[in-house]
């Protein structure tokens, strides 16, 4: 576990894309296993301000989501498929067809899952994860439980987790109550995993994920097992420590 430690959240924003860049520049048909979240975003913004200055191409990337709320279309603003077109696919010159994110809108939900841990193995598992952390050690919506989950499945989602969204829906019954995420197997089977995490309201919880006992009441807990994990953290979010 390598913890990067960056000023504040545009240094973190920066480091993140150093490292994410550099995936795609060793592999450019590297596959970019990708997070929602509001930290990502910076990230996100510098990777596009690299691609308009023709550092970085994304022709051969191919992409999967962690996770999709149910019952939201992509359509959707606060879908997460809207928010990685707006965030990033719209913006760099990565191939529709090769940008995954699972299918909130599905009939069957469990096949749905089904076919979206299929399409991870048929890409060979992903290069590099990107994580972002939940305030209860949450990672893509595996919540807090008594197990770890293995491969994509759908989820309830814990108050805390629906309260801490609320913001960005009309009201918090507007709020999906369960998604589709990867399961803490897929993660784990990144090849490389870059959480990313910002603010002194997260400085509890990363004490607890990367230094306490490896819980699934922690689900982030688990990557303390990961060969290849790297942290980039801006200090407000490294202050517990
Ligand atoms: C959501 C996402 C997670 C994300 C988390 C933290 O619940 N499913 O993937 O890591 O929010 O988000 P933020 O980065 O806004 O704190």
């Amino acid at each position: 576990m390598k913890i990067y430690s960056t000023k504040d959240y545009d240094a973190m924003s920066r480091k993140a894309a150093d490292i994410l860049a550099s995936h795609v520049i060793l592999k450019p048909d590297c596959v970019l296993g990708l997070a929602t979240g509001s930290t990502p975003i910076g990230m996100y913004k510098q990777l596009i301000e690299w691609y308009n200055q023709g550092v970085l191409d994304f022709s051969l990337v191919h992409t999967v989501n962690l996770d999709e709320y149910r019952g939201l279309a992509p359509t959707h603003d606060q879908s997460y498929r809207y928010f990685m077109q707006h965030n990033l696919f719209d913006h760099v010159n990565v191939k529709p067809e090769n940008t995954n994110v699972p299918n909130g809108l599905a009939a069957d939900p469990e096949a749905e899952c089904a076919r979206y841990d299929q399409v991870i193995d048929s890409l060979g598992g992903t290069d590099v994860q990107v994580l972002g952390m939940g305030h209860n050690g949450h990672i893509g919506f595996n919540e807090p439980a008594d197990h770890f989950p293995l491969g994509t499945h759908v989820v309830d989602l814990t108050d805390t987790t629906i309260d801490a969204n609320a913001r960005f829906f009309a009201t918090r019954d507007d709020v999906p109550k369960q998604a589709l995420t990867m399961g803490v197997k897929n993660i784990m089977q990144s090849r490389h995993i870059l959480v990313v995490v910002s603010g002194a309201d997260k400085a509890p919880i990363v004490k607890k994920a990367f230094f306490g006992p490896v819980t699934p009441q922690v689900p982030a807990s688990i990557l303390q097992l990961h060969p290849n994990v790297s942290i980039v953290a801006d200090e407000a979010a490294l202050s517990a420590l």
